[in-house]
């Protein structure tokens, strides 16, 4: 089976569609035809300020929305970054490998060190789509399902592989993204020509996972749409619409001219009453499983830590032989 990996920041209390629907929806379905690796990259979130507290919550937050929304424990192996030392290891490795130009070209690095001021953002910032390529080259992933924002640092990733493959033999996979183009770009509600984001949207702009129905709901109902009547599809001209119709169409598995034609005559009020209903249906039982498994913490952490051991296995086989390509001593 080919193999895959991907990665999810813990950095808010609850995932959003955008992160679902972009990706994680993939990660679940190619449990079928993958050998399957996840991460919460807890190392990536603490790049860019945070709190201790918060953050040992949200990581195990995050496990269970991802056991919750189906990832398979007995499939998938499942990880937390940092209870894999190797990932930082091959990170300083790969760091040598890469010009300081070619960092700095880094599209997310730019518009968060820009937001942060330049100047206070951290080196950990700067070097971040670093520990991502160490992230999925150490598994030899064959694919990286991520939503389009990751397009770059997987151009990234595969050049770092190809770069030490030329200077040192072969010892890495090239990795393809797994990009699935109609829902790659989830976009912001208040805001339908951004993406979604947990950094830069606002509460308003964003549909959380674990939020009370009823408060996505009234997002919903106050989601920009335009000064027309019909219900079409036309990313460019209606983007809010549009974006309304992708969230709509992905989580029931309508086609949009299904949909299209369904609303066909109706109003941009009824579209969106509906789809607060579809998204109060969706997010219901995928609620109560995630309380389910922060109610047994001890459970929860032993799942971890076994999906650890797993990804060790792997980890340490490709960084030991990493070492020794790069003349390290025997026993490193
Ligand atoms: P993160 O945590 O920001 O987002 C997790 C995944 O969600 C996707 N995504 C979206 N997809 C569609 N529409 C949106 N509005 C939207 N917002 C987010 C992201 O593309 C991503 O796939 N750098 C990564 C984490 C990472 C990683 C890795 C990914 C670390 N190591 C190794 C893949 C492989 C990130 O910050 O994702």
């Amino acid at each position: 089976r080919p193999r895959v990996l991907s990665g999810i920041q813990p950095t808010a209390d609850s995932f959003h569609v955008g992160n679902y629907l972009g990706a994680v929806r993939n990660w679940v379905a190619m449990q079928e035809t993958h050998d399957t690796f996840y991460s919460v990259v807890d190392l990536h979130a603490i790049t860019a300020g945070h709190d201790p507290v918060a953050l040992r919550h949200s990581t195990r937050v995050a496990a269970a929305q991802l056991f919750a929304v189906g990832l398979d424990p007995e499939r998938t192996t499942l990880f937390v970054q940092s209870q894999v030392p190797e990932h930082a290891q091959l990170a300083w490795v790969l760091s040598c490998i890469t010009g300081f130009g070619e960092a700095s070209r880094m599209t997310q690095f730019k518009d968060k060190s820009v937001k942060q001021g330049a100047d206070r953002s951290s080196v950990g910032l700067f070097t971040y789509p670093i520990l991502q390529a160490a992230d999925i080259l150490l598994y030899q992933a064959d694919a990286v399902p991520v939503g389009e924002d990751q397009r770059q640092h997987l151009e990234l990733t595969r050049d770092l592989a190809q770069r030490f493959n030329t200077r040192f033999g072969r010892t890495f996979t090239v990795p393809a993204p797994y990009i699935v183009r109609d829902t790659a770009k989830i976009t912001d509600l208040q805001d339908p020509t951004a993406k979604m984001s947990k950094s830069s949207s606002s509460p308003a702009g964003i549909i959380m996972l674990l939020d009370d129905p009823a408060k996505s709901a009234k997002k919903i109902r106050s989601a920009v749409t335009d000064t027309g009547r019909d219900i079409v599809f036309d990313p460019e001209q209606k983007a809010g619409v549009s974006n309304l119709l992708t969230i709509y169409a992905a989580l029931t598995g309508r086609s949009i001219d299904d949909l299209v034609g369904a609303y066909a005559g109706k109003g941009y009020g009824d579209l969106k009453k509906d789809l607060a209903e579809v998204v109060a249906e969706f997010v219901r039982p995928i609620q109560q499983r995630t309380q389910g498994y922060l109610d047994d913490p001890a459970q929860l952490d032993k799942l971890l830590a076994v999906g650890a051991e797993k990804a060790r296995a792997v980890a340490s086989a490709t960084l030991r032989e990493v070492y020794d390509r790069v003349g390290f001593l025997p026993g490193s």
